[in-house]
């Protein structure tokens, strides 16, 4: 598929089928996101790919009971770790989550790319989801997606977008 029509066509899905995904898919959607660039290339991103049902049931009440959660076949879990590393004033504090969340970005692009839909699901328990997965001290949840083949014809041009003249301002802020 062409960039700009994986970018166009990318929706949140929050219909699947049960339909596996097939492990070469699975490993090049996951291979695009481990290649998203980090600051100073630190890489901080890791995925926990959840394919176990009974697992995938679990974690819908930690994202605050979004059940179509679990009914995609694969579940992600991106979690970042915490480096300290001075990236220089104020976009220090939030360079982990900048990292985790291009990362993410490649995988639902990818995932388009080859006809599997995701969700970027923000709303979580952040503590609920650290004790459940056992995440070191320094990790934190930054974003989950399902993963799967979309239920009916999910990929459509995107609504609700402010128009470019408003997105962009030339030279300068306007407003
Ligand atoms: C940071 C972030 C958090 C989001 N959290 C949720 C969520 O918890 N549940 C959900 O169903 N959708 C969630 N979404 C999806 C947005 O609602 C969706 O991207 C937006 O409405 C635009 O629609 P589109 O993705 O189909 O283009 C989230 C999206 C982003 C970027």
């Amino acid at each position: 598929m062409d960039l700009y029509d994986v970018i166009r066509t990318r929706r949140s899905v929050r219909k699947y089928r049960p339909d596996a995904i097939p492990h070469e898919v699975l490993i090049r959607v996951l291979d695009a996101a481990r290649i998203a660039p980090s600051g100073s290339n630190r890489q901080p991103t890791r995925l926990i790919v959840v394919k176990d049902a009974a697992t995938r049931q679990k974690l819908v009440p930690m994202c605050h009971d979004q059940a179509f959660i679990a009914t995609a076949p694969v579940v992600i879990c991106a979690v970042g770790r915490d480096i300290k590393f001075n990236r220089g004033d104020w976009m220090g504090d939030y360079a982990m989550i900048v990292d985790v969340v291009i990362a993410v970005d490649h995988l639902t692009l990818a995932a388009r790319a080859e006809g599997l839909g995701t969700c970027w699901i923000g709303s979580f328990n952040n503590a609920d989801l650290r004790e459940f997965f056992k995440l070191p001290k320094d990790a934190n949840v930054v974003a989950l997606t399902p993963l799967g083949y979309p239920e009916g014809d999910s990929f459509m041009e995107p609504e609700g977008r402010i128009p470019l003249e408003e997105f962009v301002m030339w030279d300068g802020w306007r407003g």
